[in-house]
């Protein structure tokens, strides 16, 4: 990773932070210097204007019909267009995020991941915004360059969001601070990874796609790879898995963008995988299908992931949406379970890759109510679990969403 703009200390400072998420005791020094230094660098953007500047300015949110539409031109003039916009919008974007960190309790504000977090927005909207005019090619494929790099800096920036607020969660009284900063933050962040990774991919020549959204999607071959990929973290994890069934409108294809649906999916396979193999510890090697149920029409599809893992408990259904609500802890003191979890136990960290955060839920409704569709729960309790996944689509009969 590169770090222009950064003065020396603080360069060395970052790198030393960002490859020792996970602490020791004996570098505290180290850290505290770090943390000053980090915090420096917060407190003297404070008062640049510039970042208030846009933070007034409105986001311009496109509908991805306009971007399915907006058509293609040979002289790649479309690419432009597309980076000009987005040179104007992505500063103003994360201005917004800027102030929203700026509003945070001070006691959240001041715990080191975030302000990590906080740092990399504000290096990010610095250059972005003294990044020139974008007037020709050349100044484009530069710009993209830049895209690609910031891409690439922020990829944990939900991981380190999780570990910060799980470290200042407990100075906290009103929970709704956390929700409300997360729900934005992280939809936001979509939004921005939609549209860098939708101009970047404007360069390639692929027919079944337009930038990021596939022309002629397939909601049972998504889900397919989805199901590959769980079954296998699941086959690792509790010797075996689920087989996973697909029904309902399995032939449909439209347009529509992979990449929430490339979070979302793993996640409530992975809930109802995780569900079923823990609801049946005496008989691993005989467990009930998963069977998910596509639907579409004209407005929307749906997407319902049914389990017969046991269902979720009376007591903690209202609180499964919540940030960092998690039973693995439960699970891993089942003794049954104990040496599936040692490795997980030995570490002191609760997450393995069948569940993490308890991030899974709230972040896939926030996703969908972002992208204009909802995530809903039926829980049989004693039996088993349905989520449905409802989205919109992006040329349908109703208001398409805008990202
Ligand atoms: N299909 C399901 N069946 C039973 N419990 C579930 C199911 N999906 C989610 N849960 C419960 O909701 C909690 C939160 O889920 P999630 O947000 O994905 O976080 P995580 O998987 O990291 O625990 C889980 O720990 C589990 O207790
Ligand atoms: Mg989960």
């Amino acid at each position: 990773m590169s770090l222009p703009q950064l003065s020396p200390p603080l360069a060395n400072a970052y790198k030393a932070l960002s490859s020792h998420r996970f602490r020791s005791t004996s570098s505290m020094q180290g850290f505290s210097e770090l943390a000053r230094e980090r915090s420096k660098t917060v407190t003297s953007f404070y008062n640049q204007s510039a970042i208030d500047v846009s933070a007034e300015k409105a986001s311009v949110r496109l509908t991805l019909a306009t971007l399915l539409y907006s058509g293609k031109s040979p002289d790649g003039h479309h690419i432009l267009s597309s980076a000009k916009y987005l040179h104007k919008e992505l500063p103003v974007r994360i201005a917004h995020r800027i102030k929203g960190f700026r509003s945070l309790p001070f006691i959240i504000g001041c715990n080191p991941t975030i302000l990590q977090v906080h740092e990399l927005y504000i290096r990010a909207y610095h250059m972005l915004s003294d990044f020139p005019l974008i007037k020709d090619q050349d100044v484009e494929a530069r710009f993209c360059k830049l895209v690609q790099q910031l891409l690439d800096d922020h990829k944990d920036v939900v991981t380190m969001l999780a570990q910060g607020f799980r470290e200042c969660r407990r100075h906290m009284q009103d929970e709704t601070i956390i929700r409300s900063f997360l729900d934005t933050t992280l939809c936001s962040r979509l939004g921005i990874r939609m549209l860098a990774t939708h101009h970047l991919a404007l360069h390639e020549d692929n027919p079944d796609f337009v930038g990021i959204i596939c022309r002629r999607l397939s909601p049972k071959k998504i889900i397919e790879k989805w199901v590959d990929f769980a079954r296998r973290l699941c086959e690792h994890q509790y010797g075996n898995s689920p087989r996973v069934r697909i029904n309902g409108h399995v032939a449909a294809r439209f347009p529509f963008i992979p990449l929430p649906l490339d979070y979302i999916l793993p996640e409530l396979l992975k809930n109802a995988m995780r569900a079923t193999m823990e609801s049946h510890l005496d008989t691993p090697y005989n467990v009930p299908d998963v069977v998910v149920t596509i639907a579409n029409n004209d407005i929307d599809f749906v997407i319902r992931i049914s389990d017969r893992g046991g269902g979720i408990p009376h007591n903690i259904i209202d609180k499964v949406m919540d940030y960092h609500f998690s039973t693995a802890e439960e699970s891993a003191q089942d003794p049954r379970m104990s040496n599936l979890f040692n490795n997980i136990t030995n570490s002191g960290n609760q997450s393995s890759p069948m569940h993490g955060f308890g991030f899974g839920l709230p972040t896939s409704r926030a996703y969908a109510e972002y992208l204009g569709g909802s995530l809903s729960i039926q829980s049989m309790q004693g039996i088993g679990t349905d989520v449905y996944l409802r989205l919109r689509h992006i040329d349908g009969k109703g208001e398409s969403f805008r990202v």
